[in-house]
């Protein structure tokens, strides 16, 4: 099968490229190599490639950024994500598109559920909303995963900062307490992507919600996210002089975009999917973001010191 991967030098493309089947033929350009926000460009790509499927792990993600950089912001989540999906339309192929949990305002008291209203709350958030109802409907076909609190061994992440922290001995951390949802291992969102697109045809169309959360059904917040970063890096180096946490609150805490004060999303409608094979859809799900951060944390340890 020929795959098409924008994104494959962010980390949720990294971790796509580290675990795609080797039967796949996958061009993964980078930004200055196809810009998605040039529509002509993709069309073009797109035709003379010929991918069976498109995944689109390409997006302006950064959040506080975004707030004053409309339309850039707009122009990849929103307009590239739409171009993808048009060319995937004209040439027949698949379009596996990914979103975010920040499509919601937070008000909910129990997990969001894909048919729960979206109402962002920042210019990131809005984005990407415009982006999933542009692909939806430039290609009915196409399947959109939100995800949550993504991180890996690759780029800028949230465990990295806190291990930057630790690592250069800093002695105290403020870290939002009253935030709540769920990390997500992007090596995880890869295999449920690829599970996925496996099987493609036979998955209803639409959207899903794919989080760490594994068997968990209580979120954290990026405070106790940090508590269980550092109980890693101290199991992996028990020498490590770790920071006093001090949890804090999004009001002590002000920053460019408003974020959701809780945005758990649930998994069951992927639960229901039913896939079958080798890689089978109930496994993936029942992984919980705790066993992945302790390796994420080792492989992080080594590369900071090294
Ligand atoms: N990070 C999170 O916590 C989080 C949470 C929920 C959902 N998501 C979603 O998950 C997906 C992957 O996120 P991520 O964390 O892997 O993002 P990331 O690390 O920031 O990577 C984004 C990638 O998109 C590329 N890109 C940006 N603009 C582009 C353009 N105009 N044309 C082509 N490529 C472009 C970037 O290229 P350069 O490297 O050249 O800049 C980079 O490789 C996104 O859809 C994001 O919205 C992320």
């Amino acid at each position: 099968m020929i795959v098409l991967l924008t994104g494959g030098g962010g980390q949720l493309g990294r971790c796509l490229l580290d675990r795609m089947p080797s039967t796949w033929r996958v061009a993964a350009p980078a930004q200055h190599e196809l810009d998605i926000v040039n529509e002509q460009a993709v069309q073009a790509y797109v035709a003379d490639l010929r991918p069976a499927l498109i995944i689109n792990a390409a997006a302006y993600t950064a959040v506080d950024n975004a707030e004053d950089d409309v339309q850039a912001v707009y122009d990849v989540n929103a307009h590239g994500a739409e171009s993808l999906a048009r060319a995937a339309a004209r040439s027949g192929a698949g379009l596996l598109h990914v979103s975010t949990d920040y499509v919601f305002d937070g008000g909910s008291d129990r997990p969001y559920v894909e048919t729960d209203a979206a109402m962002p709350l920042n210019v990131y958030g809005h984005s990407k909303r415009a982006g999933e109802m542009a692909v939806l409907q430039a290609l009915p076909q196409a399947i959109v995963v939100r995800s949550s609190w993504l991180f890996s061994e690759y780029g800028n992440n949230f465990v990295r900062t806190m291990l930057r922290l630790v690592v250069n001995g800093a002695e105290q951390v403020q870290v939002v307490d009253d935030q709540l949802g769920f990390p997500t291992y992007a090596g995880d969102l890869a295999d449920v992507l690829i599970a996925l697109a496996g099987r493609m045809p036979n998955v209803a169309a639409g959207l899903y919600h794919y989080c760490g959360a594994g068997n968990d059904t209580t979120p954290v917040s990026w405070c106790e996210f940090a508590r269980a970063i550092f109980d890693c890096a101290d199991r992996v180096s028990p020498c490590l002089q770790l920071p006093v946490l001090l949890p804090i609150d999004t009001s002590a805490y002000p920053t460019a975009a408003r974020r959701p004060m809780f945005s758990a999303l649930s998994c069951e409608k992927l639960a229901a999917v039913g896939l079958t094979g080798q890689q089978t859809l109930p496994p993936l799900l029942s992984r919980t973001w705790r066993v992945a951060l302790q390796r994420v944390v080792c492989q992080l340890l080594q590369q900071q010191r090294a």
